[in-house]
């Protein structure tokens, strides 16, 4: 039976991107594309000797940065994307191509918290638990059907810092499995 093929897609540090390629279940990683070249996940993957993709749509725009991604998704015959960090909007037109077969990992128990700075809102709120989501991508930032989530505790004296760094442990336990059901259903 052949895997599923995954293509991620990051703009950092690529941690999620790293325990999905080590915890790979039902589904390979083909690609890993970034919008940004310097990314340190890139040259992680590299290394792995997964195919890579990096431009910077600084200079050529949106649509002609998104064709070039699209182009380098497909040559690599990925069939779902998995936004790891991935901080641009993907226009309603590839969203539209891609419908329902986009998931992404946000740093928060939606539908609490979308956007940015979930963690110093989740602390300002004053939640005694906070969390990650696993969910599909649609137009509505954030906004599609959740596939699941892990919870951890808010202690007395977080920062948004630690609070990220616990946020972020459940993030790597949560993303592969729920990846994985989500290629097998
Ligand atoms: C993760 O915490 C992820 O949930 C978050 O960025 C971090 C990326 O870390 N994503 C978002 O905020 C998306 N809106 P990583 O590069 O080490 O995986």
């Amino acid at each position: 039976m052949t895997e599923c093929k995954v293509g991620i897609l990051l703009s950092g540090r690529g941690s999620n991107m790293m325990a999905l390629v080590e915890q790979a279940h039902g589904y390979t990683v083909a690609m890993v594309a970034s919008d940004k070249p310097a990314a340190a996940g890139l040259a992680w993957a590299r290394g792995r000797g997964i195919a890579t993709f990096a431009l910077s749509p600084k200079g050529i725009g949106k649509a002609a940065y998104e064709r070039a991604l699209e182009d380098a998704l497909r040559e690599a015959g990925v069939e779902i994307i998995a936004l790891a960090g991935y901080m641009r909007l993907l226009s309603d037109a590839f969203v539209g191509r891609w419908r329902g077969r986009i998931v992404n990992i946000h740093p928060s128990l939606l539908p609490k918290y979308k956007g940015l700075d979930t963690h110093a809102r989740a602390i300002a709120a004053g939640d005694a638990i906070a969390g990650c989501s696993v969910h599909i991508v649609t137009e509505e930032l954030d906004g599609g059907d959740v596939l699941g989530q892990g919870e951890v505790p808010i202690e007395p004296d977080d920062t948004p810092d630690t609070l990220a760094a616990r946020v972020l442990a459940a993030e790597h336990g949560l993303y592969p499995r729920i990846l994985s059901a989500f290629v097998a259903r």
